[in-house]
């Protein structure tokens, strides 16, 4: 690496490489919240063109592929597959590549903001969003769907040499080491005792990861941090989302994509719950500032959404929405390991999220009716009429759908 991004000197390296010229005075730059990983400038520039730029501090110099990088190769096949770039929901804003130095500059959507901020400060989950997340996922899916073109265009190019395998994201915890003790905080022990401690939950993983089949194009990293909202999302048809941040994108399994955003909206309710050591996990459940209730409607939409956009899924994988679920508790519990790692800290939430993580991995079916309300088999049915042409949402579905009291069975 040659250069260390500050914004000192982000405008003269713009202007270095031809993203700006000289003439072009930048208004303000700010620090985005960047990650461990990343270093994030947002810039401003003269005739208020806003860039984001970023770097990426830590490159291991083993052969690994640099993320930026991944990002760069998914912008390449959106230009050589328009097929797959006017998806607008995942159109690339990306602008430039400087491999050696490892920074990357995007379009900054100055009318968008993150999905993250905008539940959070609404409270409350128009269904527009989760139909515009699930249709674009199942398109992007169903597009890439075994298509060997796009397989080997994200494994060999730019320079059609064959580089690298594509990652398998469903890894457990690994066993403890005595550097855990001087690495994470002490009331942290407790989640890496629990989690050796509980057998089947091991198993549960063991069993996904050998089952990962790759076969289409996956984000792999779908948190409500990396989709935007329009800020006027209510006035329109499409364009309503973004999805950001293709550093982890590859060649992967369309389930852990689904359970990606459905663990997001099983962490709004988890992180809303009142948790006290002298309170029972069933009781915080039931005391959380977002019901279960109020984010079930979103996910069944977000399922259905995307299984109308993709209902073959089903017949290639008739496990499929277990799956979604498992993947959802072994998103759960990468959240918590983060959060340790990041911030040190491990409370009585990162305790409730541990039991429902477990849960949805060893009880996957029991699970899916406590997430969607509904039962594999009721989600499932109106879409195997899909495929002898039969509508997908009777009157009855929908009155099921959007009317249905949830119950909580299974935490
Ligand atoms: N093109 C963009 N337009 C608007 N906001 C963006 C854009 N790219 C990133 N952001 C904002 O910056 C944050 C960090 O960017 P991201 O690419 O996700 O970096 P990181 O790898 O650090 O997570 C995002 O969560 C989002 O809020
Ligand atoms: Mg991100």
């Amino acid at each position: 690496m040659l250069i260390s991004l500050c914004d000192k000197n982000v405008i003269q390296y713009l202007q270095t490489i031809g993203v700006s010229s000289l003439g072009d005075d930048a208004e303000y730059t700010q620090l985005l919240n960047s990650s461990k990983k990343n270093f994030n400038l947002q810039v401003t520039l003269a005739g208020n063109r806003q860039l984001l730029v970023k770097q990426e501090r830590h490159i291991e110099n083993d052969g690994t592929q640099q993320e930026l990088f991944k990002e760069w190769v998914f912008h390449q096949l959106l230009q050589r597959f328009p097929v797959l770039g006017n998806i607008s929901a995942i159109a690339s804003l990306v602008t430039h590549f400087d491999e050696e130095n490892s920074i990357l500059v995007r379009n900054y959507l100055t009318d968008y903001l993150e999905l993250a901020s905008f539940y959070h400060h609404n409270s409350y989950f128009p269904e527009a969003i989760p139909i515009a997340l699930g249709t674009t996922l199942g398109v992007l899916h169903r597009a890439t769907f075994n298509r060997q073109e796009y397989r080997n265009f994200m494994a060999t190019a730019p320079q059609g040499e064959f580089r690298y395998q594509f990652y398998n994201p469903v890894q457990g915890i690994e066993s403890i080491e005595p550097k855990i003790f001087s690495t994470v905080p002490l009331e942290a022990l407790k989640f890496y005792v629990l989690y050796q401690r509980y057998e089947s939950l091991e198993a549960a993983i063991a069993e996904l990861a050998s089952e990962w089949r790759p076969c289409c194009l996956t984000h792999n990293d779908l948190k409500f941090e990396n989709i935007l909202v329009h800020s006027r999302w209510e006035q329109l048809d499409n364009c309503l989302v973004r999805l950001i941040d293709w550093e982890a994108c590859g060649w992967g399994d369309p389930a852990y994509d689904l359970g990606s955003l459905v663990a997001s909206y099983l962490k709004i309710w988890l992180h809303s719950l009142i948790v006290d050591p002298t309170i029972e996990l069933e009781e915080s459940l039931h005391l959380a500032m977002t019901p279960l209730e109020v984010i079930q409607p979103s996910m069944l939409v977000l399922l259905r959404s995307y299984l109308n956009a993709f209902p073959m899924i089903l017949e290639y994988r008739q496990d499929f929405i277990l799956r979604v679920v498992q993947f959802a508790g072994l998103i759960l519990i990468h959240h918590i390991q983060q959060t340790i790692q990041d911030r040190k800290y491990f409370n009585n939430t990162g305790l409730c999220m541990l039991q429902i993580a477990k849960t949805l991995l060893t009880g996957p079916q029991q699970s899916v009716l406590t997430v969607f309300g509904l039962s594999e088999s009721e989600i499932t049915k109106p879409f195997a009429q899909l495929a002898t042409h039969h509508p997908v949402d009777t009157q009855e579905n929908l009155l099921r759908l959007y009317y249905n009291k949830t119950r909580l069975r299974g935490f």
